[in-house]
């Protein structure tokens, strides 16, 4: 069984909540990974809220979580996570252990030291994190240093900051090394992450987009790059919002609504009942498949959409975009292009939102492909139109006939 990859969200839950504007109404299907983005939906009440997951450690993570809110108070529920310190962390484990399914309880009283440290910290990519952070970021600046960033409080400060102390020859040379394709592929993520990445140097542009994150997006509330720099959460308040005190109840009410689903987000959806999913919340899923592989998955969306039906997705390096037709419900171009600018997960390439529309008149319907420059008019057997704002990359507008 593949380990946790990922034991927290890194895509941002604001970027989200306000794309997909997700209501009582909806029937939502979010993609698992550490949890934290899904449980961000669920503070909007969606009358449905399916997990889906094909890496069943990632569920069981998501499912301890759950059990934690359920059946902890807050304090006990951020001290066992390990948002804050903890000694009795076993103790609250062995509290939760019954209410756990067979396979979870399982896979967790394998994993006694994730428990131990606070599952917040275990996936693959926060180890990593913690790698650059103990090891790689204490050669190129100070601790003092890593603080006077973070507590800067105008863009014209981080800017001026960044460019004359933090981007130095050292932090740009370590950044190479550290995030370049190959440690990034063994130690963060997987090799195979990159199976469809084109572009000439990781490094390079992921350097590209933190010093955006760090000159154009406001440091003090960005809790991505405060924990990447120390680790920890100093103000819950100010991070992910399952942290949160003041959303604790509203969840604890809410979180009996999800179900968890383990396997391939297409074989899930081409089991459900058709129309039956307003919103979906797709990670960055697409960047790992083939062109193919995403164009039959689109399939699936569609196949399980209401009308009208919202998709989010982000990109990191893959330009998953545009299966776009026309244009009929698209979300406004300023407030969409805002979400991407604040996005404070720096590190993608876009996000993307797009609203999926019946329509009684015949329209063109098909997959634009970036790279084969070639509309696929396969998937004809319901009209519908699609309307998607890609924000962040350039987009391709569809050829017309
Ligand atoms: C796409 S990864 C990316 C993680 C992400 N950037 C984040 O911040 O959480 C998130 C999760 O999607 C799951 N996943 C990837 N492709 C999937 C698919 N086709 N169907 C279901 N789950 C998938 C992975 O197992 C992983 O747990």
């Amino acid at each position: 069984m593949t380990d946790i990859r990922y034991a927290q969200c890194w895509e941002d839950p604001a970027t989200l909540t306000e794309g997909l504007e997700v209501t009582p109404k909806d029937d939502v299907v979010s993609i698992g990974s550490g949890g934290d983005n899904s449980f961000a939906l669920l503070l909007s009440r969606p009358r449905s809220l399916t997990i889906v997951d094909m890496n069943p450690a990632q569920l069981f993570l998501v499912e301890l979580k759950m059990r934690a809110i359920q059946k902890l108070d807050y304090c006990d529920f951020i001290s066992f996570v390990g948002a804050r310190p903890c000694p009795a962390r076993n103790r609250l484990y062995r509290f939760l252990r019954s209410s756990l399914s067979e396979s979870a309880r399982r896979y967790w009283d394998g994993h006694a030291e994730a428990i131990l440290k606070g599952v917040i910290h275990c996936g693959k990519f926060e180890k990593y994190f913690a790698l650059f952070r103990t090891i790689i970021l204490p050669l190129v600046h100070s601790r003092k240093v890593v603080e006077q960033f973070m507590a800067l409080s105008s863009l014209n400060d981080q800017r001026t900051f960044y460019d004359e102390v933090w981007n130095n020859l050292r932090w740009r040379s370590l950044f190479h090394v550290f995030f370049g394709r190959f440690l990034l592929g063994h130690l963060g993520r997987d090799p195979s992450c990159f199976d469809h990445v084109s572009v000439d140097s990781v490094a390079e542009e992921l350097l590209r987009r933190t010093r955006r994150g760090a000159t154009e997006i406001p440091i003090g509330t960005n809790f991505f790059i405060e924990y990447i720099l120390t680790g920890r959460y100093q103000l819950l308040e100010n991070a992910h919002p399952y942290l949160n005190e003041s959303n604790f109840c509203l969840l604890q009410d809410s979180v009996s609504k999800v179900r968890l689903i383990e396997g391939n987000l297409a074989e899930y959806l081409k089991r459900t009942q058709p129309g039956s999913v307003s919103k979906f919340n797709l990670s960055d899923i697409f960047e790992y498949m083939s062109q193919e592989s995403f164009e039959q998955t689109l399939d699936q969306i569609v196949h399980a959409s209401s009308s009208p039906a919202r998709l989010a997705y982000w990109t990191l390096f893959v330009p998953r975009c545009v299966p776009t037709v026309l244009s009929r419900r698209a979300v406004s171009s300023r407030a969409a292009t805002n979400l991407y600018d604040l996005t404070r997960t720096f590190f993608y390439g876009s996000f993307n939102l797009w609203n999926i529309n019946y329509n009684k008149l015949r329209c063109r319907v098909g997959v634009f492909s970036e790279n084969t420059e070639r509309f696929s008019e396969s998937r004809q057997r319901e009209p519908w139109i699609c309307t998607q704002e890609s924000i962040g990359q350039p987009i391709r507008k569809p050829r017309t006939a």
